[in-house]
């Protein structure tokens, strides 16, 4: 397949890139800069100049290819809502383009806080709805574009998404805050509960779901269920050689910034559905492996 994708410059979308390439497929991304299309013309990807902002750039992309894949976000910790805006005018561009061509749409969404202090299943909606909820109430969008004759799919990747190299997300954040409070924290008992996926095995399953996966169906990206933040804090104490300490809820936002009230939550979530749809196993190390493979050292 020609797949458009944006975000292919990024932590997830450069790995999936090349698993869809490793695949057959061509891949043409999305560049806003000179600088992000010399690394996808480097990594076998073919540039197509615009950005998340010039929907124009968006549709001709998305008009010439056989599908879409869409990882490309605003991480503007500072104003989300207007990230959110910018991905919602987005999904409505490609679901304008694909309508009626029963071609794929892909978007990244988050696993998390969609069912706090439960278990999220492939099953639960997201309770974001409309333009002014969290990723502009994205995910049910696009998924709403069955209806229109889209082959859309709302991938649900883990909150963090881990592998070599280490990502800038959520645990280089939380290792950051230890070495700047010379202490690892967790919050109040730490029991509870984050999923996580291997790089390597969320690219293969977003390929697996390109090519598989059924119009409006959603896809939990998440290898581990739920591992207790404790377990986390500890990971990055020994990691980074620094002693591990519980602090309280209040102190959260102090202590870690944007990540405190993520790191706060219960929120683990099931990939069953996933493995029995789409016969995905991942084989990838877990996180704390990856923590103590020195990957998240600052
Ligand atoms: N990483 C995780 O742990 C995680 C967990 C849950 C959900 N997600 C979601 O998964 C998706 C991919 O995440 P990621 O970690 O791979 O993100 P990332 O590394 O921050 O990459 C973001 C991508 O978006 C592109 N981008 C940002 N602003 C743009 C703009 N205005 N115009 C065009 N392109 C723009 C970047 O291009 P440049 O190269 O030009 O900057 C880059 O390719 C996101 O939707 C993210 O929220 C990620």
């Amino acid at each position: 397949m020609r797949i458009f994708m944006t975000g292919a410059s990024g932590w997830i979308g450069s790995a999936t890139a090349a698993a869809l390439i490793e695949r057959g497929h061509e891949v043409t991304g999305l560049a806003r800069s000179e600088q992000s299309a010399a690394a996808l013309t480097a990594a076998g990807i073919t540039p197509h100049a615009g950005s998340l902002d010039d929907l124009d750039s968006l549709r001709t992309g998305a008009a010439a290819s056989d599908g879409v894949v869409h990882l490309g976000f605003k991480h503007d910790y500072s104003d989300m809502a207007a990230s959110g805006r910018t991905d919602r005018a987005v999904l409505e561009a490609f679901g304008d383009v694909l309508a009626g061509s029963d071609r794929p749409l892909l978007l990244a969404s988050g696993a998390a806080g969609l069912t706090p202090g439960r278990i999220t299943t492939e099953n639960d909606r997201n309770p974001s709805e409309g333009p002014d909820s969290m990723r502009g109430g994205g995910e049910n969008l696009a998924l709403s574009f069955a209806d229109r004759g889209v082959r859309s799919v709302a991938l649900r990747f883990a909150p963090t998404v881990h592998g070599p190299g280490g990502d800038h997300g959520f645990i280089a954040t939380i290792a950051q805050a230890a070495v700047r409070s010379g202490q690892s924290a967790y919050i109040g008992d730490g029991a509870n509960r984050w999923p996580a996926v291997n790089r390597a095995d969320a690219a293969e399953l977003v390929a697996l779901a390109l090519e598989g996966a059924t119009p409006g169906s959603v896809v939990h990206v998440v290898a581990e269920e739920g591992i207790a933040t404790k377990d986390v804090a500890e990971a990055v104490g020994s990691a980074l050689g620094l002693p591990v300490e519980s602090i309280h809820p209040d102190a959260a936002g102090e202590r870690f910034g944007w990540v405190g009230r993520f790191f706060a939550l219960d929120t683990p979530a099931s990939s069953l559905l996933t493995r029995e749809r789409l016969g995905w196993e991942p084989v990838a190390p877990g996180l704390l492996a990856d923590i103590a493979s020195g990957y998240y050292t600052p």
